[in-house]
C-alpha cells in the first residue's frame, strides 16, 4: 500500500461515553456501512477497543474522529466511558494507521491531515492525562532525556520523589558502593547514583503555597516527547480549589553538544486572574536512590553535600559520593525572556538551593523562567570542578536552544536513518528504541568517558545501573552507525582487564574472567542473595556463574573489528582481551580421558532459571551448550586472527597476555572436542543431564497464576525449584543462532563432532523443542525467538514475538519493570532484527549477505548503515532491494555475488517471502 498513490479509505468514528459509532465504505459492495459498538462497562478501555477491532473491516488507512472535545491540545481528544482520552493513542496502536480529528481534516483536507499525522506519530511519544504509581514511573523512564553523559527521567518538573513520580538524574559511570547488614550478613551493593534533582520547578500565587501535583487540581495534561528534536514538553491546565485557573507549559532538553548541560523552560499563564506569580526552582541535594522499592531496605544514601553557593542568577551545589569519592558539581543559571525583568531571589540550606523570580502577572499573559543546569564530575573532568564549571557556564535563551537541539538531532537521525512505510506504530517504537540507545551513549560524548551501557540505560535504578552481557544485543546497532562509539565502549572492558584477570585468579582460573555484573571498577557486582517478590524472602543467587559474559565481550570485540576493520584497535587492545578470555576458558576446560572430550563445569547459561542440578547444595552446571559452542567459536576466531597477524604483533600480544604456544595447542584441541549434551533425536541439550529433568505442565500453572513468565519465582514460592524442570527463562542452547550465521553454528557442531542429518529439520526441531519449554521471563527472550522463528519461516510467530518485543517497554509487559528503567537490550535487538532479518542485511560475516523477509503489513524498510568503512543505503520492499554505497563493493544475495558501483543505485528483484502479521 503506497500512501501517495491510493484513494484513501477512512474509518469515521464518533466516540461517546457509552458507544462508538463508526462508518466506512464497503468497497466490495460499493456502499456505505454504519454501525455501533456498545462499550461493555465490565471491561476496561483496552479490552473494549480490542473487541472493537474485531468488528471493523481489515483495510482502511486512516481513522477520522468526528467529535473531538478539546481541539486546542489535540483534536482527537474525546470523552469515552466518562473520561477524556486521546483516542488517537488507542486507535493508532490498535490499527497501526494514523488517526486524525475532523477539524484538521476540514482545515487541511484528508490527505494532508493524514500525512501530517503519519509524520507526527512516527516522531512523538505522547501521554494524555494523569497516571499513578508504576505506570507513571514507567512513562517517566520512556520520557527520559539525555545525551550519553547523563539521563534525566521524564518526571514532571513539579515532581518530588514519591510513589507517583521519580525525578532521577544519572551520570554515566557515577557509582557508589554501600554495605548494609541484613539477614545476618553484610550485603554490599554498587549503585548508579541518583544525583541532585535540578529539574524541580513550580510556582506560587500571591506568596501562597507552592503548587503541588494533585489530581484534583489538574484539569488536563498532555506530555509529548518529540524525538525529532529531543524536546520533552508538558501542557497542563491547572484549576485550583480557590477557583484560580492557569496554564503551565514546560519544556526540557538535554544538550547534545554541550553535553554537561540540560535546559528547561517553565511558563505560567494565569487564565482568570491577575496577581503575583513566583516561579521557583531548586537544586535539591537531599536525594537518595529510591526508584526501586525492593532495594529501599538497603542503605541508599550515596551522596554527601559539601557546599551550596548562590549569587544573582547562578547557583551551585558541590557533592561527593560517599565511598567512591566522585566529586559532583551541579549548577543552575536562570533568566527570563519576559520584557519586564522579574526580581530574582534565592535561598539555600545545607542540601538545597532555591532560586525564584517573581512577576506581577496579568490575566492571559504568560511568564517564563528559563534555566540551564550543568553537571560536571571528577570522573571526566580534571582540575577544580567549580572553576571548570564557572569557566564553561552555558546558558542561552530557549528558542536558540531548541534550534541547536533540532540541528543536533537532525544530524543524529541522518546517521540513524530508518523508515518503515505502512506501519506507524512500528515506526514510532523503533524510533523510540533508537532514541533511547542514542541518549544512553553517543560517540561525541563517550570518547570522553570510561563507561559502557547498563542494561537499563541511564533511565532508572533497576539492576543498579550495572553492565551485563546485554551489550551483545545493543552494540550491533551502534556498530552500524557509530563504530567509534563501540570502540569507546569496548575500552571500558579493556580498562577493566586487570580486574577481570584478578577475578579469574581469585577463582582459581587463568586469563580474564569478566564479572556478570560490572560497574565502576570491573569487579563482580552480582548479588549473592536476591529478594523473591512473591515470597518476600531472600534467596541465594548464583547468577554470577554466567561466565558467558566474557564470551559476549569477545563476540563484541570480534564484531567491532570485523565491521570496522580497525586493525589498530585489534593490535593494541582487542587481541589482548581475546587472548585473556581464551586463556580463561582454556583453564576452565577439563579433559576426560575416558570420553576423550573436554568439559566446562560450574557455569550457568543465559537461562537464569537453571542455577544448578536438582537438590545440589552448590550451584553450577556442566557443559552448557551456549557456553561450549561460543567457546569453540571464540577459539576458532582467535586462531584465525593469529594466522593473519604479523609475528611482531603476536609476540607483543602473547607476552602481554602470558599466552603461550602451549595455550595455542590446547585451544585447538579444546575447540574440536568440547562436549555437548546431544540426544538420539538430535536435540541439543541445554546442559549435561538436561534430558533427565522433569517436564512441566504450563497450562496447569497458567490456570493457577495467569502470567507464568517468572516460573522460577512461582516454583520457589511453592517450595519447589526450576532446577528440577525443563523450563527456561530465555533462549540458551539456541542463543548461538542469534549470534552467528546458521552455517557458522552448524560448522561448530561439526567441528565438535556432532552429526546433523538434516540441517533444516535440526534447526526447526530444536527451535520447537525449546520454544515449548520457554516462558520468556526475560525481555531478551522473545526477540531472540523471533529471529529463530524466521530461520524456520514461521512468519506469523516471528511477527508476534517481534511485536511483543517492540511494545514491551511501551506497554510495560512485565508489569512494572519499565518503572525502574528501560530495557536497552531488547531495544537494540529489535533494531537488529529489523535490519538483519526483516530487511535481511546480515552483517555478521566478511560480506553483507542479503535475504529479506519484510513483514506483510510493512510496505518497505529504508535505512542506512556502515559496514567495513562503506556507507550503504538500502530500500527493501516485498519484491525489490535497492542498494547504494559510497564505494565500489559487492554484497551476497542468496549465495550470489552482486557488484555495487560507488554512488550508483543497484536494484535486485526477488521473489517474495512475506511475513504475515
Ligand atoms: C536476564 C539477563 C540479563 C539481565 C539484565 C535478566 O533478567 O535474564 O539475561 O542480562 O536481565 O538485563
Amino acid at each position: 500500500m503506497n500512501w501517495e498513490n491510493i484513494i484513501m479509505l477512512p474509518l469515521y468514528l464518533t466516540v461517546t461515553d457509552k458507544y462508538l459509532k463508526y462508518s466506512y465504505k464497503d468497497t466490495d459492495r460499493n456502499e456505505s456501512v454504519k454501525k455501533i459498538y456498545n462499550l461493555n462497562p465490565a471491561l476496561d478501555l483496552d479490552a473494549n477497543f480490542s473487541n472493537f477491532k474485531s468488528k471493523v473491516p481489515e483495510f482502511f488507512d486512516v481513522v477520522v474522529i468526528m467529535n473531538p472535545i478539546d481541539i486546542e491540545i489535540r483534536d482527537t481528544i474525546v470523552s469515552c466511558a466518562n473520561r477524556p482520552i486521546d483516542i488517537s493513542l488507542y486507535m493508532e496502536n490498535l490499527f497501526h494507521v494514523p488517526t486524525v480529528g475532523i477539524h484538521n481534516v476540514k482545515k487541511y483536507g484528508l490527505q494532508k491531515a493524514t500525512d501530517d499525522e503519519k509524520d507526527y506519530a512516527g516522531w512523538h511519544l505522547d501521554y494524555y492525562g494523569t497516571y499513578e504509581g508504576k505506570k507513571q514511573y514507567g512513562q517517566e523512564s520512556l520520557l527520559t532525556i539525555g545525551n550519553g553523559y547523563f539521563g534525566v527521567r521524564g518526571a514532571y518538573l513539579e515532581s518530588r520523589a514519591n510513589d507517583n513520580g521519580y525525578p532521577g538524574t544519572y551520570v554515566a559511570g557515577v557509582y557508589n558502593q554501600l554495605t548494609t547488614f541484613i539477614n545476618n550478613q553484610d550485603i554490599s551493593n554498587e549503585d548508579l547514583v541518583n544525583l541532585p534533582n535540578a529539574q524541580y520547578t513550580t510556582f506560587s500565587i500571591d506568596d501562597g503555597d507552592f503548587f503541588e501535583l494533585r489530581d484534583e487540581d489538574i484539569e488536563t495534561v498532555y506530555r509529548t516527547l518529540n524525538m525529532k528534536n529531543g524536546i520533552l514538553s508538558t501542557i497542563m491546565y491547572v484549576s485550583l480549589q480557590n477557583g484560580k485557573k492557569l496554564k503551565v507549559t514546560t519544556k526540557k532538553v538535554a544538550h547534545m553538544h554541550h553535553f554537561h548541560c540540560y535546559s528547561l523552560q517553565y511558563t505560567v499563564e494565569p487564565l482568570n486572574f491577575s496577581g503575583k506569580i513566583k516561579i521557583y526552582t531548586e537544586i535539591d541535594g537531599a536525594v537518595s536512590n529510591k526508584n526501586v522499592k525492593r532495594y529501599r531496605t538497603l542503605d541508599h544514601h550515596h551522596l554527601r553535600i559539601d557546599k551550596t553557593e548562590v549569587s544573582d542568577n547562578f547557583a551551585l551545589l558541590l557533592a561527593h559520593t560517599r565511598n567512591s569519592h566522585v566529586d559532583i558539581a551541579v549548577s543552575s543559571v536562570i533568566s527570563s525572556p519576559n520584557e519586564v525583568e522579574p526580581k530574582i531571589h534565592s535561598d539555600k540550606s545545607q542540601e538545597k538551593i532555591g532560586q525564584y523570580m517573581t512577576f506581577e502577572a496579568k490575566e492571559n499573559q504568560s511568564y517564563t523562567m528559563e534555566k540551564t543546569v550543568s553537571i560536571y564530575t571528577s570522573l571526566e573532568t580534571k582540575g577544580d570542578l567549580i572553576e571548570v564549571l564557572k569557566a564553561n557556564t552555558y546558558h542561552h535563551n530557549f528558542s536558540d536552544i531548541i534550534k541547536n537541539s533540532t540541528r543536533a538531532w537532525n544530524e543524529i537521525w541522518d546517521d540513524e536513518y530508518l523508515e518503515i512505510d505502512g506501519d506507524i506504530t512500528s515506526q514510532k517504537l523503533l524510533r523510540m528504541n533508537a532514541y533511547h540507545l542514542t541518549i544512553t551513549a553517543h560517540q561525541n560524548v563517550n570518547k570522553h568517558l570510561d563507561v559502557s551501557v547498563g542494561s537499563r540505560g541511564l533511565h532508572g535504578e533497576a539492576y543498579r545501573g550495572h553492565i551485563f552481557w546485554d551489550e551483545l544485543f545493543i552494540l550491533p546497532y551502534y556498530n552500524i552507525h557509530y563504530p567509534k562509539l563501540v570502540k569507546s565502549l569496548l575500552m571500558y572492558r579493556y580498562n577493566r582487564l586487570d580486574a577481570a584477570k584478578k577475578y579469574a585468579q581469585e577463582s582459581g582460573y587463568q586469563g580474564a574472567m569478566y564479572p556478570w555484573q560490572s560497574a565502576m571498577y570491573g569487579d563482580e557486582q552480582s548479588q549473592s542473595i536476591h529478594l523473591n517478590p512473591i515470597t518476600n524472602h531472600w534467596e541465594p543467587d548464583n547468577s554470577r556463574k554466567q561466565h558467558h559474559v566474557s564470551l559476549a565481550i569477545a563476540y563484541n570485540v570480534w564484531n567491532y573489528y570485523n565491521m570496522s576493520n580497525d586493525e589498530e584497535f585489534l593490535q593494541e587492545y582487542g587481541l589482548e582481551i581475546l587472548l585473556n578470555i581464551a586463556k580463561f576458558w582454556i583453564s576452565l576446560a577439563e579433559y576426560d580421558g575416558e570420553t576423550k572430550k573436554y568439559s566446562i563445569n560450574d557455569v550457568m547459561g543465559p537461562d537464569e532459571f537453571h542455577e544448578g542440578y536438582p537438590g545440589a547444595k552448590t550451584g553450577g552446571l556442566k557443559n552448557n551448550a551456549y557456553t561450549n559452542i561460543m567457546t569453540s567459536w571464540l577459539f576458532k576466531k582467535v586462531e584465525q586472527i593469529i594466522n593473519n597477524e604479523s609475528s611482531e604483533v603476536l609476540r607483543e600480544n602473547f607476552s602481554r597476555s602470558h599466552f603461550t604456544d602451549d595455550d595455542l595447542d590446547k585451544m585447538h584441541d579444546i575447540r574440536c572436542n568440547l562436549k555437548l549434551e546431544y540426544s538420539k533425536n538430535q536435540i541439543l541439550g541445554q546442559f549435561e543431564g538436561y534430558f533427565k529433568l522433569k517436564l512441566i505442565n504450563f497450562d496447569f500453572y497458567r490456570r493457577q497464576y495467569g502470567n507464568i513468565e517468572r516460573m522460577d519465582r512461582i516454583l520457589k514460592a511453592e517450595g519447589d525449584s526450576p532446577d528440577n524442570y525443563q523450563v527456561a527463562k530465555q533462549a540458551d542452547a539456541l542463543m548461538p543462532i542469534y549470534n552467528l550465521r546458521v552455517g557458522t553454528f552448524l560448522e561448530i557442531m561439526k567441528d565438535l563432532g556432532y552429526e546433523v542429518d538434516d540441517e533444516d529439520k535440526f534447526i526447526e526441531n530444536n527451535i520447537r523443542y525449546y520454544l515449548s519449554r520457554t516462558t520468556h521471563g526475560s525481555s531478551l527472550s522473545r526477540i531472540v525467538y523471533s529471529m529463530l522463528a524466521l530461520k524456520v519461516n514461521d512468519l506469523d510467530l516471528a511477527w508476534k514475538l517481534f511485536d511483543d518485543s517492540l511494545t514491551s517497554d511501551y506497554y510495560d509487559i512485565q508489569g512494572g519493570t519499565t518503572a525502574e528503567g528501560i530495557h536497552l537490550g531488547v531495544m537494540g535487538a529489535t533494531l537488529n532484527v529489523v535490519i538483519e532479518c526483516f530487511a535481511g542485511v546480515d552483517y555478521r560475516g566478511q560480506e553483507l549477505k542479503i535475504d529479506p523477509k519484510v513483514p506483510e503489513s510493512w510496505n518497505n524498510i529504508k535505512f542506512n548503515m556502515n559496514f567495513k568503512n562503506i556507507h550503504y543505503y538500502f530500500e527493501v520492499d516485498h519484491e525489490q532491494i535497492k542498494i547504494k554505497a559510497n564505494k565500489d563493493t559487492h554484497v551476497i544475495f542468496r549465495e550470489q555475488s552482486i557488484d555495487i558501483k560507488a554512488d550508483k543505485e543497484r536494484i535486485i528483484n526477488y521473489s517474495k517471502v512475506a511475513l504475515q502479521s
